[in-house]
């Protein structure tokens, strides 16, 4: 089998550029003519510092991330992001409430100064979560995990508008949102349910106040496929592996006024946790994301995947977004056009232009038919497209690698299967 007669749909990791792949084999064994491979080089050489502050720039560059926000490279995956959210927010809440409090008494003792901040923190500090698929739902479970249910908000489970199955997003009215969140939380692309915010939430746009809440989003599908509107956001995480890179490297926009931290020891007398160091912002910023080994490898593939964006799209992120958005229009137009044969799973309204989430409902047996319609797709080269494992049917992830030619391909079976 060769690579050129596959089209791969899986949900992540995703494909990657060829071209960006037979540079990586090179880098990998003999990096510039150095005779040494890129993943041999010492993270802390300047090498590894070129190939990571060029890859930080042009993320900057493509996306227009503006000079208060900072970027740093992690190791904790997705998953550890839904931790690192967590133990970070509590602190810089914290921080702040600590701060205040010291500038309006001066000198108060520590034992006082423990005792307002258990105050503030048993009445006000609360976490909120948008709820709106299986990615969410999992952050939120991690939060109670970490915290315990009373620090915790589920502002809207969209569960619960939509007969208990995810694939709307409730209206931003119904939003339980707590009255002075100190982080409200979201999931921009719900990877296994085919859910995407079509826009910003406008009950989450900033208003300027101190009050404001840190908004958190989780663009691990999306990352590189849409325009971000970057300043209404506190901290954006997204793994590399569908749209930036390989699995190993994750990437944090933050925000340069959160990079502040509670001593360790005032967050242990209000038993609150203290971050893990190596999922704390403040230090992970300060060492230039090189606290400790960095997978440069993997920040190399993911600055080789940015330099062809940048090269391929002159208008940047929003030419990206242009071609993303016309993959994912012949996609659902195909789907639409068989109504009979074809459910597409989310709301119109609220279609993930990622992960085109749908049922094969041909001849009434759900399960035959999506059997059949995986094989046909098999048959023809194009792979991945089954669904999630806890939600079943069919998943086509459409990252920004997979090609124009290999989405008609797709949309030419949906339209064949059909009509067969
Ligand atoms: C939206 C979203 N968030 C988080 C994760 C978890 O990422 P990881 O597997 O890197 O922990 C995924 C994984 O697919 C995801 O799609």
């Amino acid at each position: 089998m060769k690579r050129e007669d596959i089209t791969y749909m899986g949900a992540g990791p995703a494909p990657l550029p060829t071209d960006v792949l037979a540079k990586a084999a090179e880098a990998l064994q003999n990096y510039e003519q150095t005779g040494l491979g890129i993943a041999e080089h010492s993270h802390r050489s300047e090498i590894a510092n070129n190939v990571l502050n060029t890859m930080k720039a042009d993320l900057v560059n493509f996306l227009d991330i503006p000079s208060n926000y900072e970027i740093l490279l992690m190791q904790s995956g997705g998953s550890g992001q839904f931790d690192a959210t967590v133990y970070n927010i509590v602190s810089v809440w914290v921080e702040k409430q600590r701060q205040k409090i010291v500038n309006e008494r001066g000198d108060i003792s520590e034992e006082d100064l423990v005792q307002e901040l258990r105050k503030k923190v048993e009445s006000e500090l609360r976490l909120d979560y948008l709820v709106t698929g299986s990615w969410s739902s999992k952050a939120s479970q991690e939060a109670v995990r970490l915290l315990g249910p009373e620090y915790v908000n589920v502002a809207s489970d969209a569960r619960k508008v939509n007969d208990g199955k995810f694939g709307k997003i409730a209206e931003e009215s119904t939003w339980q949102l707590s009255p002075r969140p100190a982080m409200v939380y979201m999931c921009e692309n719900e990877t296994v349910d085919g859910v995407e915010y079509p826009k910003f939430p406008k009950r989450l746009e900033p208003t300027g106040s101190e009050e404001d809440p840190f908004v958190v989003g989780d663009f691990s599908s999306t990352i590189l496929s849409r325009r971000i509107p970057v300043q209404n956001y506190s901290i954006i995480f997204f793994g590399a592996q569908k749209n930036l890179g390989c699995a190993g490297v994750t990437g944090v926009i933050i925000r340069k006024d959160l990079l502040i931290a509670c001593p360790p020891a005032i967050l242990r007398k209000l038993g609150l946790p203290v971050t893990p160091t190596v999922l704390d912002y403040t230090i992970t910023a300060k060492n230039n994301s090189l606290y400790n080994t960095l997978p440069i490898f993997d920040v190399f593939l993911a600055g080789q995947v940015l330099k062809k964006l940048l090269a391929t799209f002159p208008d940047k992120v929003d030419g990206q977004q242009a071609e993303a958005q016309k993959k994912a229009d012949m996609l659902y137009g195909a789907l639409d056009a068989s109504p009979d044969v074809y459910k597409v799973v989310p709301e119109k309204s609220v279609r993930s232009r990622m992960n085109i989430c749908f049922r094969v409902t041909k001849g009434g047996n759900v399960d035959d038919a999506e059997k059949a319609f995986l094989k046909g797709a098999t048959e023809r080269g194009i792979t991945g497209l089954k669904g999630h494992r806890s939600v079943g049917g069919i998943r086509a992830s459409n990252y920004n690698a997979v090609p124009v030619s290999g989405v008609e391909k797709l949309a030419a079976y949906l339209q064949e299967y059909a009509q067969a």
